[in-house]
Parts: structure tokens; C-alpha cells; sequence
């Protein structure tokens, strides 16, 4: 088999990376793969056992009892931790705080590299995440940069939140996801950060469907370079 593809896709909380992935990758064959799920399946656990997300050595201690799986089933990818399937506990707005915290733990980065490293050697993948063009798949075949303004971001999730039946206001949403943007591109491991070679698409004010057609057909002319503009 020939070397598989790999998509990745950075960018901030919210700007729409995997409804996007999602829709390219079924439209397209590929394997999606949602990393920040990994990061939020680890803070779902810390909070579990009664630890503080950014208390290091109680991260740390935890990591070698946890196993951590992500199965693709029916084209969408389910999380699990030590065989009990999170996949949707870890979507609350606690546990995205608690994952952005555990995400500027070094040892957690390197927990949790491999297994992104071997999902895309074994399949075509579109990976989202915040460093996976810098860090996870510096030789991607494409490297997306996923972005749009504060306020549009901080709306989607809002109304994604309020459909799932989980209250919250706007005002938290916003201040919650300017919190995360500043804690994410300022860490030292791994900010979040467009690598070099990215190519930047801004979602501020478009429909899914736009960006959708968007990205599939940055991914279409990158494996039929011969029809470049057709
Ligand atoms: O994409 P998300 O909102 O589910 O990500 C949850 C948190 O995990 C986010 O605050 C940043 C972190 N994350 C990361 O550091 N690196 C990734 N590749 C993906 C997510």
C-alpha cells in the first residue's frame, strides 16, 4: 500500500475544525481523527479521581493506570479510558477546561504522541488538533489553520452547548474561550501555532457548507495537482 495521506487541521476552539473534518473526511474516504477528544478524555479522568488538572505530579502519577483507545465505528470516533467509553462526558465545559490544562503537561504530549503518530501511519487521516502540523505531522501532505473571530467561535459552541441541554450563558462561553486561546497559544509545549507551511482559511461568517467545499478542494487539488484550478 502506498504511503497513506495526512491532513492536518490546527486552529482554535471553535472554529469549526471538526464539523468540517468530520463532513470532508466521510465525503472523502479518510479517517478523522479529533485529538483534542485525547486531551479531554485525560482531564475527564483527573477530575474523576478527585485530582486538579494542573497539578502536574497527580497527572503525571495517573498516566501509567490509564489506557487510552480511540475506535472509529460507523465513520465516527469514540473515546475510551481503560475500556469505559467517554466519549460524550467529555464534552461539558469543565472538561474543557480541565483538558487545556492537562494539554501544557509535557508528559501528557508524549503520552499521547504515538498513538496519533500510529493512527496516521495506518490510514488516511484528517487529524484535528492544535499541533499537529508543528509537532504530531510535520510531513503532512496538507497543513490547514483553521481560524475565525473570538465572538463567532464563542456563538457556535454556545448554540452547540445549549442543544446538547447544557446551560450555560454566552458571556461564559466567550470568556471561557478567550481563556483557552490565550492558555493554548501561550504554553511552552506545543502552543498552538500555525506551522510554517499552513494554509490559513477564516471561517468568520461562512456556513459549514462553504468551508466544507473549501477544504475538501485544498485537499483534492493536493492529490490531483494536474487539475490545479479546475
Ligand atoms: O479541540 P478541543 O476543544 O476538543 O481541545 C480540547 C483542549 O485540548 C484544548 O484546550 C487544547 C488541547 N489540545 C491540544 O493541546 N492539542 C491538540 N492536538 C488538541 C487539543
Amino acid at each position: 500500500m502506498n504511503k497513506p495521506f495526512s491532513i492536518a487541521l490546527d486552529g482554535p476552539s471553535g472554529a469549526g475544525k471538526s464539523s468540517v473534518a468530520k463532513r470532508v473526511a466521510m465525503e472523502l474516504g479518510f479517517l478523522y481523527v479529533d485529538t483534542g477528544a485525547l486531551y479531554r478524555a485525560i482531564g475527564y479522568e483527573v477530575l474523576k479521581r478527585g485530582g486538579k488538572p494542573n497539578d502536574q505530579a497527580f497527572v503525571e502519577d495517573m498516566l501509567p493506570d490509564i489506557n487510552i483507545e480511540l475506535k472509529h465505528i460507523d465513520s465516527s470516533q469514540r473515546v475510551f479510558v481503560n475500556n469505559e467509553d467517554v466519549t460524550e462526558l467529555i464534552r461539558t465545559p469543565e472538561v474543557s477546561m480541565a483538558a487545556s490544562a492537562v494539554s501544557a503537561i509535557p508528559a501528557v504530549r508524549r503520552f499521547l504522541f504515538e498513538l496519533q503518530r500510529e493512527t496516521a501511519r495506518k490510514n488516511n487521516v484528517i487529524m484535528d488538533g492544535r499541533d499537529i502540523g508543528t509537532v504530531v505531522l510535520p510531513d503532512a501532505d496538507l497543513k490547514v489553520f483553521l481560524t475565525a473571530s473570538a465572538e463567532e467561535r464563542a456563538r457556535r459552541r454556545y448554540d452547540e452547548l445549549i442543544q446538547k441541554g447544557i446551560e450555560t450563558s454566552y458571556e461564559d462561553v466567550l470568556a471561557d474561550m478567550k481563556k483557552r486561546d490565550y492558555d493554548d497559544s501561550h504554553r511552552e509545549t506545543a502552543p498552538l501555532k500555525a506551522a510554517d507551511d499552513a494554509i490559513f482559511v477564516d471561517t468568520t461568517g461562512h456556513t459549514l457548507e462553504q468551508s466544507v467545499i473549501t477544504i475538501k478542494k485544498l485537499i483534492e487539488d493536493m492529490i490531483n495537482p494536474e487539475r490545479h484550478g479546475s
